[in-house]
């Protein structure tokens, strides 16, 4: 997703800006260019490859000491070097670069041409300069002013003026932007991964604020033009946790740091002396909690199937129906949505635009609504009020995988949390789940010691060119993001499916050794699975079993099986989702794709 950087001070301001760019490489890109305030005026530099491509085309002499970059993922206009970033106005002296989506932009583009502009992109973005060049006589901030309320849709911008060669300015509608302080020197960036090199200092901007850096400091107004004030705060993420720590792939070393992140999602959370789950960020008064009618989980992609695991969970510990629904889905059928819903909004990014949406449409109908995501200071987050963090560090790798088991996670406490205070579960019971979800991060690690084993397995069905996974009950979302993960890092057509439901369309893609991965641990549904298998296996399909360590049988049955610890109901379908990370991981490799960026994905989706 695009990337915004900017940087003032008396540093080497191309190589901070190529650098930072270079760090949000990961949110995916199709372009990149930056803008710099020279003495012969500005110099604008762009390419429609990657980084380092762009890095060849910056003089080594090019001298400033004020810029703003971006890296662009296309959503108006084809990706090529005229569409990328940043754009500028009809008399060069203004330049912008943009994350977001400018609604009304054909309109407003129209009304420019008309008046004598001439537009040189395809994007929404450049109806910014333009609009900014004709509000402007001598003040860039009285400009920018006289422009956003024009602007409809999401947009975080940075814009340079020539003529104003002092200042870079800032505003954020509904898309991300944080500052970072220097001593003498300020960035500015859509994540703060883009300048963690240089400083921890930070503060957040919040929707409808523009900021005004300078060397001598950054200050805040409102759209009005209202001085305000923002608080700062400090990163604790060092930039050696953003690197791969060894590892060929960040996504591999993130598989691995799980044992570490499980601890951290549940680490002071958990009274096992009381059976309580101390999660007051709920933000529930006891009356509300016994007035919760439903629960309505809003999430995308990965973070939708941690959802549907925290749904069967719900419904286990809590007398509370529970439906989970896709954000893009969601935001346009919000109807049924009121007082006694609670929303529950999961989103590693905290910043994906229709999980995003969904909570500010929950939130005007009246809902309580709490945020679960890894993102301190995103836009959900904010939106939300009340949030729970997965603590789980940076996730480079576009495919999600620690920040699964954590929301995961995250579900369980809230399902024990609920089940608890609304007098479900007895505090024996919940003292038994609670030193069950303690031994997460040490069953993890066992999981985890057998990487190479699964890599072997990897290896021989890395050739296949359709996958299916299947599981039931709280594996059977487990399959789905089995087959999401191998899809996603691999290209290879894989699709999951609740098991009962093989019979009713999906046996019709096996034939010989199609391989078939069925997650078979030991549940209350494991009788069923094995009957599943053996339909599979009359189909001459081959069969990778997920297996309970202690069960012999199953060896039987199936052509593979990979072990995960013998474990309770909530706690072995995390560990199985563990094995599924590392074998698409480990085909993905086999097939010599990019791993952490894979093709047309992005790894934080802030459009619709
Ligand atoms: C998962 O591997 C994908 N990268 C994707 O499905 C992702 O989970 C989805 O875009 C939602 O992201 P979020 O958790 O940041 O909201």
């Amino acid at each position: 997703m695009c990337g915004i950087v900017g940087y003032i001070g008396a540093g080497k301001t191309t190589e901070v800006l190529l650098d930072s760019l270079g760090r949000l490489e990961y949110r995916g890109y199709d372009s990149a260019g930056i803008a710099l305030v020279c003495e012969d005026g500005l110099e604008v530099i762009k390419s429609a490859e990657r980084i380092v491509k762009l890095r060849e085309k910056v003089p080594s002499t090019l001298y400033a000491s004020v810029g703003i970059g971006h890296t662009r993922w296309a959503t108006h206009g084809k990706p090529s070097k005229t569409n990328a970033h940043p754009h500028q106005d009809c008399s060069g002296r203004i330049a912008v670069v943009h994350n977001g989506i400018i609604e009304n932009y054909q309109e407003i583009k129209r009304a420019l041409e008309k008046r004598g502009h001439v537009f040189t992109s395809e994007t929404d973005t450049e109806v910014i300069s333009h609009l900014v060049e004709e509000n402007y006589v001598d003040n860039t901030l009285r400009a920018i002013l006289a422009t956003v309320p024009k602007l409809q849709g999401s947009f975080a911008f940075a814009l340079i003026n020539k003529d104003d060669p002092g200042h870079i300015y800032a505003a954020r509608k509904d898309s991300p932007l944080v500052i970072g302080l220097g001593e003498g020197q300020y960035f500015l960036a859509s994540d703060v991964t883009a300048f963690l090199k240089y400083t921890k200092r930070a503060v957040f901007m919040e929707d409808g604020d523009i900021a005004i850096l300078s060397k001598d400091g950054v200050t805040f107004t409102d759209f009005h033009g209202r001085e305000i004030k923002r608080k700062e705060r400090v990163i604790e993420w060092d930039l050696e946790a953003a690197e791969k720590a060894g590892y060929d792939h960040f996504m591999l070393k993130e598989i691995h740091e799980q044992p570490k992140s499980l601890k951290d999602v549940i680490s002071g959370r958990l009274n096992e002396l009381s059976g309580e789950v101390e999660l007051g960020e709920i933000g529930l008064t006891q009356d509300e909690i016994n007035g919760i009618r439903r629960v309505i989980i809003v999430a995308c992609g990965t973070s939708y199937h941690a959802g549907l695991v925290g749904k069967y969970a719900l419904e286990m510990l809590t007398d509370i129906p529970v439906t989970v629904e896709i954000g893009s889905e969601f935001r346009y059928s919000s109807s049924r949505v009121g007082p006694g819903t609670l929303i529950v909004a999961l989103s590693q990014s905290g910043e994906t635009a229709d999980t995003a949406a969904s909570v500010r449409e929950a939130i005007k109908k009246g809902a309580h609504v709490v945020a679960i995501t890894n993102t301190v200071g995103s836009t959900i987050a904010r939106d939300a009020g009340n949030t729970i963090y997965m603590r789980s560090g940076p996730e480079i790798g576009v495919a999600a995988t620690k920040t699964f088991t954590s929301q995961v996670t995250v579900m369980y406490m809230m399902a024990i949390f609920l089940g608890r205070r609304r007098g479900m579960i007895t505090a024996e019971k919940a003292r038994i789940l609670l030193s069950e979800l303690k031994s997460l991060p040490k069953y993890a690690q066992s999981v985890l010691d057998q990487d190479s084993n699964v890599a072997n397995v990897a290896r021989l069905y890395a050739k296949a060119n359709l996958f299916l996974f299947v599981g039931r009950h709280l594996n059977y979302p487990i399959a789905l993001e089995g087959a999401l993960k191998l899809k996603e890092i691999s290209y290879i057509f894989s699709e999951g499916f609740a098991a009962g439901e093989l019979k009713h369309g999906p046996l019709a893609l096996l034939t010989t050794g199609v391989p078939v991965v069925a997650i078979a641990t030991r549940s209350p549904t494991y009788e069923k699975m094995t009957s599943n298998i053996k339909e599979i296996k009359a189909r001459d399909a081959s069969v990778i079993a997920v297996a309970s360590e202690s069960d012999e049988s199953i060896a039987q049955l199936v052509d593979v099986v990979i072990r995960v610890p013998d474990a309770s109901e909530l706690i072995s379908p995390v560990l199985s989702s563990i094995v599924l990370q590392l074998f698409a991981y480990h085909v993905a490799v086999c097939a010599g794709c990019p791993v952490d960026k894979p093709r047309n994905l992005a790894k934080s989706v802030t459009v619709e």
